[in-house]
């Protein structure tokens, strides 16, 4: 009984052992590697990409999933700074892949987790009309964040700058616990950031974060399984 039960044991961490090495390959495989921080170990290189080893607590799923079927332009300077972007006909804005591949690479990434990330969770309640105006108003005017983050107008139009990664979407691309870390630890994810630091107390990082994520692309995640 007790030897049958330690067998089961051996075999079924066995499997465990082997189905997160499969996954780790698939990126490895895929040469994300090249481009993206995988692991916060990985300290010694400079990365073309955005680091990768907090993904799974940074962005959903299902716009994971989306982006590497049909890649967006998410850090608009990089139309300046890459000159690749700009060669041929096409914008080569990202590898791209089909659906099998996209479900696997989507699955290793929200294994991607950072150990260290705080967590306190924030509400997930929609803001009250009023206090959406207020944030909105901070958002733009007190705090400036669209003088570097790209956002929607009334129109629907996009505006704001480039210097940091487009924020129009947001609330179907990410976590809102996480957006609440980068607001009051930012420095646990990147170290050395461009980003100013903000006084803000935790109530109203909070509510930054819910704010952010009423801001969505309509249309923008149509497919909603994993
Ligand atoms: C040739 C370099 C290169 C390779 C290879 C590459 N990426 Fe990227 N990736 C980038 C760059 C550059 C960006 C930033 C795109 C932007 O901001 O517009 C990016 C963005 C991303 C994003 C969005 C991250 C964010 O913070 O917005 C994800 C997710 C991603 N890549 C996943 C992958 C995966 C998974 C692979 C492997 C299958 C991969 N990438 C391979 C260069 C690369
Ligand atoms: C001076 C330019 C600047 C201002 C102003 C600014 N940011 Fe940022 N922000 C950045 C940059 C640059 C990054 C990318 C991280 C980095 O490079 O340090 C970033 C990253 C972010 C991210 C993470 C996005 C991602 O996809 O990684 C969020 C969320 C964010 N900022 C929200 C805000 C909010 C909310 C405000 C206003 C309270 C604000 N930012 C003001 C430059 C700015």
């Amino acid at each position: 009984m007790t030897s049958k039960f330690f067998i089961l044991f051996y075999i079924g961490g066995f499997l465990a052992l082997f189905s997160i090495a499969v996954e780790a390959e698939i990126l490895e495989d895929k040469n994300c590697i090249s481009c993206h921080r995988l692991s916060a170990k990985d300290t010694g290189r400079v990365f073309t990409g955005p680091d990768l080893h907090f993904a799974g607590d940074k962005f959903q799923p299902n716009w994971l999933k989306q982006f590497l079927k049909k890649p967006e332009l998410i850090r608009p300077s990089r139309l300046i700074t890459d000159p690749n972007l700009l060669q041929g006909p096409n914008l080569t804005l990202h590898p791209t892949f089909l659906e099998e591949d996209a479900n696997a690479l989507t699955h290793s990434l929200m294994n991607l987790k950072f150990t260290g990330q705080i967590i306190n969770p924030v509400t997930t309640d929609p803001l009250s009309k009023g206090l959406r105006a207020k944030i909105k108003y901070q958002f733009e005017r007190t705090f400036g964040c669209i003088s570097c983050h790209q956002s929607l107008n009334l129109a629907g139009k996009v505006r704001g700058g480039i210097s940091g990664p487009s924020l129009v979407n947001a609330g179907n691309r990410l976590q809102i616990n996480w957006v609440a870390n980068w607001l009051k630890t930012p420095e646990i994810y990147i170290p050395k950031g461009r980003m100013p630091r903000y006084k803000m107390g935790s109530d109203m990082q909070h509510q930054f974060s819910r704010f952010l994520m009423t801001l969505k692309k309509e249309g923008a995640v149509l497919d909603n399984s994993e």
